[in-house]
């Protein structure tokens, strides 16, 4: 029997990042007698044949359409939580994160912020305070409040949009540890910094360097793969004076920026674990 597969991609993307990535794996699973097919988002992706879907979207429509007919990398779940900040915090309860309060959703419009609210998100968590949009990538929708002008400011401007509260862990400014999982096990390890910024996203001017992922990171790792169900994802962990804590799980992560700095073959190692879950076990 032939093994063909498809890989998913999001309607719109555009960038050379974004289509490195499909093309990579499609590389790697034909080395293993793979046939891929690289497909966009749509009605005739989502009725194509293949064995599998390694799916790179994020749409979780899309993901468990497709789920009812053939194995999803990741699984459709597992994409849905992690694409939502405020759902993998939920779905992580008990493994170490810094304290985290939701916003309440609005639905009303024009109706006044609440100041009782903001009292109580500033009594816990204190100043700075990092708020994120629950849906965003690369650094681009986490913000940092100094103060309740600031808090107030940003609460208004998020009214309508689904977003959290989080204590700022200030000894990991500009710091963070990004380890690249493939079935439950880290794969790949690099220190960010960022010397300008409190975020230490390649995208927003990090800087990656190579690390080895000590015992401590690899068990965090490993609770964290296996809450969530991922074959594959990137993890970013914060370094507290208590531990490493998980700031967010990108079940989507590019590898590209983290191959080049450790010289890991994300790709093929991604591609092998597809393999056997598909065709050896
Ligand atoms: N609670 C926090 N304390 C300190 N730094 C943080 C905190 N949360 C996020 N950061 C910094 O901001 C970066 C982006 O946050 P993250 O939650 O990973 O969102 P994104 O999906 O945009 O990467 C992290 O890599 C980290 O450097
Ligand atoms: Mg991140």
């Amino acid at each position: 029997m032939m093994k063909q597969g498809l890989i998913l991609i999001n309607a719109y993307t555009q960038s050379e990042a974004e289509l490195n990535q499909p093309k990579r794996l499609r590389e790697e699973l034909a080395r293993l007698g793979v046939l891929v097919n690289i497909v966009r988002n749509g009605p005739s992706a989502l009725e194509a044949e293949g064995d599998f879907c390694v799916f790179l979207d994020k749409d979780k429509y899309a993901a468990r359409a497709l789920e009812r007919r053939m194995r999803l990398f990741n699984r459709a779940e597992a994409v849905e939580t992690c694409d939502d900040k405020m759902l993998t915090y939920l779905a992580l309860d008990g493994i170490s994160q810094p304290e985290t309060v939701s916003s309440r959703l609005c639905y009303t419009a024009g109706a006044p912020i609440d100041g009782k609210f903001l009292d109580e998100v500033e009594g816990r968590l204190g100043y700075p305070v990092v708020v994120k949009e629950n849906h965003g990538s690369l650094g681009g929708q986490v913000y940092l409040a100094r103060d309740r002008a600031e808090l107030s400011k940003l609460a208004a401007r998020l009214q309508y949009v689904p977003h959290l509260y989080q204590k700022f862990i200030a000894e990991s400014s500009g710091r963070d540890v990004r380890v690249i999982c493939v079935g439950g096990e880290v794969v790949a390890c690099m220190q960010r910094t960022n010397a300008r910024d409190f975020r230490s996203n390649l995208a927003a001017g990090g800087r990656g360097e190579r690390c080895e992922a000590d015992a401590a990171m690899r068990r965090l790792a490993q609770e964290v793969c296996a809450r969530l169900d991922l074959d594959y994802c990137g993890i970013d962990l914060l370094l507290s004076k208590e531990g490493y804590l998980v700031c967010e799980v990108n079940s989507n992560a590019f590898f590209g920026g983290i191959e080049q700095v450790t010289g890991v073959n994300v790709a093929a190692t991604y591609a092998d674990h597809i393999f056997t879950e598909m065709y050896k076990k």
